[in-house]
């Protein structure tokens, strides 16, 4: 082979070995899939956010931020989209994206700024939808 197919060999090499180590060890253990956090856990939680907010029960929203906040992170440093994993790099920047936003309510929440909530829960749900165009969920 010549110089340049030894370098597009040595390419394709280079761009496929992530993505083959991650789709199957994350952190040393096995990955579980979006959609299984996303309905046991993000989606239930983000319904009794919702409720809560709607009947002003603001007191009930510091421990329910601090669910989603962990599920957050549990899909940011554990989850993976299922037949997605080519893309686990996009997957890894929106989850962090949506972290950080989880996060920032918490802080929100934790200092009683109530008024500041319902935008922060807007933008959590584009994130919802953000993840969920990209990896095939309308
Ligand atoms: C970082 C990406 C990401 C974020 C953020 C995210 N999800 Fe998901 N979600 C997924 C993926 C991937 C699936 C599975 C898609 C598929 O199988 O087609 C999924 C599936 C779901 C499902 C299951 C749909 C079904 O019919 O089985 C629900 C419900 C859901 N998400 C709710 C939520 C809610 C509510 C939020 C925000 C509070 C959220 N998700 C945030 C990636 C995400």
């Amino acid at each position: 082979m010549n110089s340049k197919h030894a370098l597009l060999y040595l390419f394709t090499i280079f761009l496929t070995l992530p993505c083959a180590c991650s789709s199957t060890e994350i952190n040393g253990s096995t990955p579980k899939y979006a959609r299984q956090l996303c309905t046991e856990a993000l989606q239930p939680t983000q319904e009794k956010i919702e409720e809560a907010t709607s009947k002003q029960q603001w007191q009930q929203l510091p421990p329910l931020f601090q669910q989603l906040q962990r599920s957050a992170k549990d899909m940011w440093k554990n989850c993976v989209p299922k037949n997605s994993l080519n893309n686990i790099h996009s997957f890894r920047a929106q989850a962090k994206v949506f972290f950080q936003i989880c996060q920032q309510a918490l802080q929100t929440a934790n200092q009683q700024k109530w008024d500041k909530i319902p935008p922060l829960i807007k933008k959590i749900k584009q994130r919802c939808s953000l993840c969920h165009d990209e990896f095939k969920f309308p």
